[in-house]
């Protein structure tokens, strides 16, 4: 039987982008919908990652480059699943494809999110910048991260 730890991690595809979109309705309150990632499959400037367990996608994470910059849009692990080290798998299967095409990944983070915060700061991101009220559902400030790849 696989363990929870050494769950496979592979590119986002056509037949899991269902999951991808079910997991991120269970992880935020104002989620992509499934056609917006589903177009992110045609997108050359996109690139994410599942991890599943028995075909259920439990976690993923969704980029997009531009020139020598990585944006991290979503990184989110079933609740059932956190704490196993899925997030910082599917970050190091972005960081490995991307070192090479791009130098910096810069994303935004909830204020309040102290896990993800810590996720961060534990894989080299470092405080780069603070926008008031950026996020609606509830309103809340974004701390705006930067890491070397
Ligand atoms: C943030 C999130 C992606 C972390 O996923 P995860 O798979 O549980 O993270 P990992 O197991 O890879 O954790 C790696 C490290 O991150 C830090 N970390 C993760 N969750 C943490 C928590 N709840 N509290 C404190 N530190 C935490 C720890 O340093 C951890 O290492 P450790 O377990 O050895 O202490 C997950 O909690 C999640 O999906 N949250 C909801 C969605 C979200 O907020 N996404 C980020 C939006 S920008």
């Amino acid at each position: 039987m696989t363990q929870r730890a050494d769950l496979p991690v592979e590119l986002f595809s056509a037949e899991n982008i269902h999951g991808v979109a079910e997991l991120a309705k269970r992880c935020f309150s104002t989620p992509w919908s499934e056609d917006i990632y589903r177009r992110e499959l045609e997108n050359p400037q996109s690139v994410g990652f599942v991890c599943t367990d028995g075909g259920k996608v439990v976690g993923m994470i969704h980029c997009n480059f531009v020139l020598d910059e990585l944006t991290l849009n979503t990184l989110c692990v079933d609740p059932e699943y956190r704490r196993l080290g899925i997030a910082k798998r599917l970050w190091n299967a972005v960081r490995e494809m991307m070192q090479g095409v791009c130098t910096v990944c810069y994303l935004e983070v909830r204020e309040s999110n102290l896990p993800a915060r810590t996720l961060y700061g534990s894989l080299g991101f470092v405080q780069n910048g603070y926008r008031p009220r950026y996020y609606s559902k509830p309103e809340e400030a974004a701390v705006l991260m930067e890491a070397r790849l």
